[in-house]
């Protein structure tokens, strides 16, 4: 079969220009292995994303194969609407062990944005539950990215993408973000920038339901990294003011920021917790809401009142999902993936600050297994950021920029070679393509 033909006779791709489409020779993969991905021709590619940001154990592990593989034998779908399975409640026991303590439900649901609605329903159906239905408005942060789905893209509502569709998008209040990169107090930070997130939410307390943040990296933004700190601030103000904190970790969880969850990092106990990408190790589609007791016992009846939480996915806590989340978590623990992982962190995080230095390059940052720069938006009258990405292609690493940053985001099960190959490819490209528009 001629694949890419095939592919532009059918394929509609996610967020992805038709005509650039139609005109790249973009790989077909076949396989992959490790930090390896290999298409049809035979041509290998580092994955310097982890494939979406979710294969943080890396491609093929033998261990989530296997135990997905044997699962798949044995049950492949379960009902869990008043009934359950035996993976899954494994599976929460062992999410439950390592999430931030006071989280004690689990609630699955089936991608990060399905996960995102459910966890702003609970939170908007706990201030129901207790009486207090003006309590219905979530707050997000400016140049948020919650997921795809109508309401969650009203918490990361941007013109660019959304004004197609902006007459029906009910977008929620949002507060100015703790932009590092283009900080006006860059050189003394005490975190003014928080005062801004703090008067909202002193002038809305008592109409909103819930705050939902990406704990110290707004991702899909820019890779946005912001101090820990600041959400260990916003964790106090909303206990205060009585309004429940959703910590969005479907991108940061499970290790990248060098912690098992950003909110580990900021020291705090988020009311809900949302995950997904790479609990299962970025095998198979699954995400979670993380619960407080204190939220799933307001959903129990009051005296012949219903509070049943109505939502539900026909995937939730998919039995062979479920399987690749254990192994997974199993492979964490195991492999001590978190020690073995700053080993390579460190390497990329003294790459990028060299990088930092190439003219051109505006900005550097680094936190844990991420790293990314601010680079000038053209050269050569090309966009920088897709020449460095389309020349890394090209070279053998395959990267996605966002606008005029670019960055790794790898498995964090990358050796120190495989490593210092993806720092080296990344390198050059980024030289050529900001010295002449080529690499
Ligand atoms: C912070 C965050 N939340 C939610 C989502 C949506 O997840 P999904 O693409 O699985 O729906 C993403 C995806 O990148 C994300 O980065």
């Amino acid at each position: 079969m001629d694949y890419r033909k095939t592919d532009l006779e059918h394929m509609w791709h996610p967020y992805t220009d038709i005509q650039t489409l139609e005109q790249t020779d973009f790989p077909v993969i076949q396989s992959a292995e490790g930090v390896r991905l290999r298409d049809t021709q035979g041509k290998e590619y580092l994955d310097g994303i982890s494939s979406w940001w979710c294969v943080n154990l890396g491609h093929s592990h033998p261990h989530i194969v296997e135990s997905v593989v044997r699962q798949a034998a044995k049950l492949q779908h379960s009902i869990t609407g008043g009934m359950s399975h035996t993976g899954v409640i494994r599976l929460s026991k062992m999410l439950l062990n390592i999430a931030p303590a006071g989280l004690n439900r689990v609630y699955y649901a089936s991608d990060g944005a399905s996960s995102v609605e459910a966890a702003v329903r609970m939170a908007i159906q706990y201030w129901w539950n207790l009486g207090l239905p003006e309590k219905k408005n979530i707050i997000s942060l400016e140049g948020a990215y919650h997921g795809d789905t109508l309401g969650a893209v009203g918490l990361g509502f941007l013109p660019k993408f959304h004004k197609p569709i902006q007459h029906v998008v009910n977008r929620s209040l949002q507060a100015p973000a703790p932009h590092c990169f283009h900080c006006p107090y860059a050189d003394n930070c005490s975190l003014q920038c928080f005062r801004g997130m703090e008067e909202l939410l002193r002038e809305n307390a008592d109409t909103t339901a819930a705050v939902i943040v990406e704990p110290v990296c707004q991702g899909a933004a820019g890779i946005r990294i912001y101090p820990p700190e600041y959400v260990a601030k916003l964790r106090k103000l909303c206990t205060e003011l009585n309004i429940l904190l959703v910590a969005d970790e479907i991108a940061v969880g499970f290790g990248r920021t060098g912690a098992m969850f950003a909110s580990d990092l900021a020291e705090i106990q988020p009311d809900l917790m949302v995950v997904g990408k790479s609990l299962t190790g970025g095998y198979l589609p699954m995400s979670a809401v993380v619960a407080t007791d204190e939220v799933y016992d307001s959903f129990r009846q009051d005296n012949g009142r219903d509070r049943t939480f109505y939502h539900g996915h026909t995937f939730s806590g998919n039995p062979l999902a479920a399987a690749a989340a254990i192994a997974a978590l199993e492979v964490f623990e195991n492999d001590n993936i978190l020690e073995h992982s700053r080993v390579s962190a460190e390497l990329m995080k003294n790459a990028f600050m060299k990088f930092g230095g190439i003219p051109g390059v505006h900005r550097s940052t680094s936190l844990g297994y991420m790293s990314a720069l601010e680079i000038s938006d053209q050269a050569g009258g090309r966009n920088t950021a897709a020449v460095v990405a389309a020349s890394a292609l090209e070279m053998g690493l395959f990267i996605r920029p966002l606008g005029a940053v670019v960055y790794l985001w790898p498995p964090l099960i990358t050796q120190k070679s495989d490593m210092e190959e993806m720092l080296g490819i990344f390198g050059n490209c980024l030289k050529h393509s900001l010295e002449d528009g080529m690499c």
